[in-house]
């Protein structure tokens, strides 16, 4: 199977500068030759050009730098869906997190022309379910899974000209542990399935992750995995933006994302808010190119 690595290098969606270095973070982490020795044939990269937020003003405080990260996603979607119809698996590295507006655009569309449709693994220390307006900091990286059930900017939810791209019932967010007042009733009326930290602790992780293998794979063509490093423990994690303490382990990633990897119904993959500005040499990537690998299949033995 060949594994299409794009790169996204936007850090608009964010209030922290740095995000738009996760790319080059992965890649000097050594993420293509690693995928190679785990026997993919990786095709030659290529980045979706994003504009650096010195370059751009923004009046919209409710939605900040929407005009340019719409842009950015429209961009994806159109990438991301050429992949798959080549037959590739898209591998997305970010980037803040509202790229995944883009990038689950082009998967949906794609299973969408087949009569099929997609389910998600959104894994984060937040909801990301505000909307304009409801949204306490207006960045769009706290909005991205709003819009993709739908909610929000007509704009940034009808991205290839269709909404919703998942089903609520098709979604599954683990881990989260900081919600907004205006966001927790969006969650609680959304009908997506959502394990917080308690029921991780309380159920143990691979519980947790065969009920969400569950979720993705009902009725649907295959699944998305949006992945947002601070879902793991800053601790395992300290190069991100929006740190919350009480997170997901090193063990418990791995654990999710092996299971993936053993499920084999996964259509792509996407890595988000990695800022190797904020982190300890580069740690953060080196993690979370292991976790990457765990989910591409590398198993221990
Ligand atoms: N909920 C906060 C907000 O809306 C933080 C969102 C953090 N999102 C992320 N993708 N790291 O601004
Ligand atoms: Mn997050
Ligand atoms: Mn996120
Ligand atoms: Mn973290």
């Amino acid at each position: 199977k060949t594994v299409n690595i794009v790169g996204v290098p936007l850090d608009l969606g964010a209030s922290r500068r740095g995000t738009d270095m996760g790319p080059s973070a992965l890649r000097i982490a050594g993420l293509g030759d690693a995928l190679r020795r785990l026997g993919y044939r990786v095709e030659r990269e290529s980045d979706i050009p994003a504009p650096a937020m010195e370059t751009r003003s923004t009046e919209d405080r409710k939605a900040r730098f929407k005009p340019q990260i719409l842009k950015v996603c429209q961009d994806l979607a159109s990438k991301v869906k050429l992949i798959l119809e080549a037959n590739e698996f898209p591998l997305i590295i970010g980037g803040d997190h509202s790229i995944a507006m883009g990038t689950i655009a082009g998967v949906s569309s794609h299973f969408r022309d087949r009569g099929e449709s997609l389910g998600l693994i959104w894994f984060d220390a937040h909801g990301d379910m505000n909307i304009p307006g409801v949204s306490p900091s207006g960045n769009i990286h706290g909005m991205p899974l709003a819009h993709i059930l739908g909610k929000g900017d007509e704009d940034l939810k009808n991205i290839m000209g269709f909404s919703p791209k998942v089903k609520p019932e098709n979604v599954a967010l683990i881990g989260i542990r900081d919600i907004d007042a205006g966001e927790r009733r969006i969650i609680r009326e959304s009908g997506i399935h959502a394990y917080t930290m308690r029921e991780i602790d309380e159920r143990g992780m691979a519980s947790i992750a065969a009920e969400a293998l569950d979720v993705v794979n009902r009725d649907t063509g295959g699944f998305h995995v949006s992945f947002d490093v601070d879902g793991c423990d800053p601790t395992v994690i300290p190069g991100s933006g929006t740190l919350v303490p009480g997170g997901v382990s090193f063990r418990e990633a791995h654990l999710l994302l092996e299971y993936v990897a053993d499920d084999g119904r996964m259509s792509s993959l996407e890595v988000v808010e990695l800022n190797p500005f904020l982190d300890d040499r580069n740690i953060s990537a080196e993690r979370t190119l292991e976790l990457i690998l765990s989910a591409m299949g590398k198993s221990i033995l």
